[in-house]
C-alpha cells in the first residue's frame, strides 16, 4: 500500500513524541513493503509564530492532499493565562477538525495488565475495562454561535439532527463489532441539545435490535466510570462531555499518555494522542510516546491493516512489560526511559520480529 502522511507536530512535546510515531510507521512500512511518504506542516503556536495562523492554509493543503494526518499536539502556556489572546493555538486544531470534516473522535479506553497498579482506581475495578467513547467533534459548543464581552459572554450548544444522526450511527457501528452494549451520554433532564439526542437515538435504536442502547446523564456517567468503568462497551456523546469524560478515562488506563485517538468524517482522517502539549516537559526527552505510538495503531488498522496494527501494539505490550518506560510509568526503582529511547526500543523490536 502506499500512504501519503501529513505529519502536524505542533507544540510542547509534540514534535518529540511525533518523531518516535513516525519513526514506528517507517519500521512497519519497511517490514511489510508498504510505501509511506511523510510532508510536515505547522499548526498551533508554532504556526501563530512563524505565520500567524495556528492553521494556515498551506496546512490545510498538506492534510487534504494527504492519506491521513498524524497530529500531536498543540497549546503554549504564552496563550493560557492571556484572554484577550485573538488568536490562540487550539483553534488551529478545531480548525483542522472543521475543515476536514472530521465529526467523529474515536476515544479508546483500556488498561494495560502491567499498568494496573498506576491508576488512582482501585485493581479490581479497573482490572478488564475496556471501552470507547465516541465523541462528537464538529459541533455543540465548540463551534456554537459565540459572544465575548466585558460583563457577559456565551457559547451556544447548538446540534442539528443530522448531526446527532451520523455521529450515533457510528456509534452504532462500534457497538455492533464489540459487545453490543451502547450508552447514550447527555444531560437531557436540563439541555435541550440533549433531549434533541435522547429522542433521535430512541428513533434509531429499534434499527439496531442486537445492540442494548442505554442513557445516561453525563454527572452519573462520569461517576459510573469511576465506580464500575467496566459496564461501558461503547459510549457516545456530545463535543463538549466527550472532552472531559475522556481525560477522566485516561485516569482509568493510568497515564494520559497511554491514550491515543482517532477522528474521522468526510475528510482526511486524524490520528493524535488525547493528551495535550505539556509544555512543561517540552525538550526534557520524558513525554510518553506511547499515545502516539498507538495512534500509529489506530491509522494502520483503520486502512485494514490489521497485522502491522496488531505488531504496534504486540511492541508497545512488550515495552511495558520490559520495564522500558517513561517515568511516570515506570516501576519503583526501575530505571526510566526517555521518549527517545521508548520510542527506538519499540523500532527495534519491530525490526527484528
Ligand atoms: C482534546 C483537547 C482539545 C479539545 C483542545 C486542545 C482544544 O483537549 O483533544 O481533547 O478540547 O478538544
Ligand atoms: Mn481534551
Amino acid at each position: 500500500m502506499t500512504l501519503k502522511i501529513a505529519v502536524l507536530a505542533g507544540d510542547g512535546i509534540g514534535p518529540e513524541i511525533s518523531v518516535q510515531g513516525v519513526d514506528v510507521l517507517t519500521a512497519i512500512a519497511e517490514k511489510f513493503g508498504h510505501e509511506v511518504t511523510y510532508k510536515s506542516a505547522l499548526c498551533g503556536a508554532t504556526a501563530i509564530d512563524a505565520v500567524g495562523d495556528p492553521f494556515p492554509e498551506a496546512t490545510l493543503r498538506i492534510c487534504q492532499e494527504a492519506d491521513a494526518v498524524l497530529f500531536s499536539a498543540v497549546g503554549d502556556p504564552k496563550f493560557d493565562n492571556n484572554p484577550s489572546a485573538k488568536v490562540r493555538p487550539e483553534q488551529g486544531l478545531l480548525a483542522m477538525r472543521k475543515q476536514l470534516g472530521l465529526f467523529a473522535n474515536v476515544r479508546p479506553v483500556q488498561t494495560f495488565d502491567c499498568l494496573i497498579h498506576k491508576s488512582p482506581l482501585k485493581d479490581e475495578l479497573v482490572r478488564g475495562a475496556d471501552f470507547i467513547c465516541i465523541r462528537e467533534l464538529t459541533g455543540g459548543m465548540y463551534f456554537g454561535e459565540k459572544h465575548e464581552g466585558d460583563d457577559m459572554a456565551y457559547d451556544t450548544n447548538k446540534y442539528t439532527r443530522a448531526e446527532v444522526e451520523r455521529i450515533l450511527k457510528v456509534g452504532y457501528e462500534y457497538a455492533l463489532r464489540r459487545r453490543k452494549h451502547l450508552t447514550v451520554v447527555d444531560k437531557a433532564n436540563v439541555l435541550a441539545s440533549s433531549r434533541l439526542w435522547r429522542k433521535v437515538a430512541q428513533e434509531m435504536a429499534p434499527l439496531y435490535p442486537d445492540v442494548q442502547t442505554d442513557f445516561m446523564y453525563v454527572d452519573n456517567a462520569s461517576m459510573r466510570m469511576i465506580q464500575e468503568p467496566r459496564f461501558f462497551d461503547v459510549m457516545v456523546t456530545e463535543n463538549t462531555f466527550g472532552d472531559i469524560l475522556t481525560d477522566e478515562g485516561s485516569c482509568i488506563s493510568g497515564s494520559m499518555g497511554l491514550l491515543p485517538s482517532a477522528s474521522t468524517g468526510t475528510g482526511t482522517p486524524v490520528f493524535e494522542p488525547i493528551h495535550g502539549s505539556w509544555p512543561q516537559a517540552k525538550g526534557l526527552n520524558i513525554a510518553n510516546p506511547l499515545a502516539q505510538i498507538l495512534s500509529v495503531a489506530m491509522l494502520l488498522e483503520y486502512f485494514d491493516l490489521k497485522e502491522e496494527g496488531a505488531l504496534v501494539r504486540e511492541a508497545v505490550d512488550a515495552s511495558l512489560e520490559a520495564n522500558v518506560r517513561t517515568p511516570e510509568i515506570q516501576v519503583e526503582g526501575g530505571a526510566k526511559y526517555g521518549t527517545c529511547e521508548v520510542g527506538q526500543w519499540i523500532v527495534d523490536y519491530i525490526r527484528k520480529k
